[in-house]
């Protein structure tokens, strides 16, 4: 056995909310479509000097003060994403620099679109445990505005931007998350184009494709977390669900048949922010107190690649080192 438990997590958004009103005066759109088909209301933009990087500052300083744990005790620091603001360096490295983790530390960035958070988790979990050091930050951060392209009215209005963060601590003695991870290559159904394919790098979906794709993955993946941790789905305190679409959390949480009282989500005042929904759903929950110390949290994330990633992450009654 040897595992990660949450400490303590952090979010934000930029300052700039676009409501779907505010969408009907520049494209043929309405706030009932928009709603009725997805849930969402409003997004946030980065508008001046906020960016990948200063989301992802501001979400860091909040979990690890929260924590109680010191930037030097940090030794891996993940960084989800598909929209950093540089290719290199990683914006985990510039984390390394700004908030002051030693040169040990492991910093880097990865690309599992909407599970990026989850794939995050288990690489700490796994370099935490190979390492031996104790405390991880992890976060999820999308700069969406920046890759959906105005003249498409299907996708423009289902993203947004935002950054989460969350610390956590590993022990010998702690239980695994039990991550689930996987991916099914598809290049057709939600791309992306890089910086070298000569054409502008904004979201390409079939949006019923991959609604098809997600009511499947989602449900499949939650029960295989549970079964993989030997509990029932109605042990699970609380489900933090990829915020992508209203509709596929009904379906899902229907399939699954738990309390959807127990998923209730933020997608009206985010809109979909990939990698960063999951942790920003999760400190949104943390702070409103709705996820307790000791509480056992099933996280899913599924979107682009395609992909899809499930853990069951335990809430941490304070800092094991505080305690002994
Ligand atoms: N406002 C108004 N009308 C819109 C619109 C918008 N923003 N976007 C598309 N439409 C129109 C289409 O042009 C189409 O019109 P037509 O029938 O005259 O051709 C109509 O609405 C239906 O389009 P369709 O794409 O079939 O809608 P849909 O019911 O499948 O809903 C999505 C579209 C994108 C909301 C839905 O497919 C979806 O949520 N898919 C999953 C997307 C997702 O979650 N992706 C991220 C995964 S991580």
């Amino acid at each position: 056995m040897s595992g990660i438990k949450l400490l303590a997590t952090g979010s934000a958004l930029p300052q700039h909310m676009i409501t779907n009103h505010d969408l009907e005066q520049i494209m043929d759109t309405s706030d009932e479509w928009i709603t009725s088909r997805t849930g969402i209301g409003a997004r946030h933009h980065c508008q001046g000097e906020e960016c990948h990087t200063s989301l992802c500052l501001e979400a860091a300083k909040k979990a690890l003060e929260r924590s109680g744990v010191k930037p030097e005790e940090v030794g891996v620091c993940l960084v989800a994403t598909l929209t950093p603001d540089h290719l290199t360096p990683a914006t985990a490295c510039v984390l390394q620099k700004e908030l002051g983790f030693q040169e040990d530390a492991i910093c880097f960035d990865l690309n599992a679109a909407c599970s990026g958070f989850v794939y995050a988790l288990h690489t700490a979990e796994c370099l935490l445990a190979a390492s031996q050091r104790k405390y991880g930050l992890v976060l999820g951060a999308e700069v969406l505005s920046r890759v959906i392209d105005i003249n498409d009215r299907s996708t423009y209005v289902l993203f947004g931007d935002g950054a989460g963060a969350a610390v956590v601590e590993w022990r010998e003695e702690f239980p695994s998350i039990h991550a689930v991870l996987g991916c099914r290559g598809n290049d057709q159904v939600l791309t992306i184009p890089g910086v070298n394919k000569g054409v502008p790098a904004v979201v390409h979906m079939d949006g019923q494709d991959v609604f098809r794709f997600a009511v499947e993955a989602l449900p499949r993946c939650a029960r295989e977390v549970a079964q993989k941790a030997g509990i029932t789905l109605e042990e699970v305190d609380r489900f933090v669900l990829h915020q992508a679409n209203q509709r596929i959390i009904n379906f899902a949480v229907k399939k699954l048949g738990v309390d959807p009282a127990k998923c209730t989500g933020n997608i009206a005042h985010t809109a979909n922010t990939s990698a960063a929904s999951v942790p920003i759903l999760l400190d949104e929950l943390v702070q409103k107190g709705e996820i307790q110390p000791g509480n056992k949290v099933l996280c899913v994330g599924f979107g682009g690649g395609l992909t899809w990633a499930g853990a069951l992450l335990e809430v941490a009654q304070g800092r094991e080192g505080d305690t002994k």
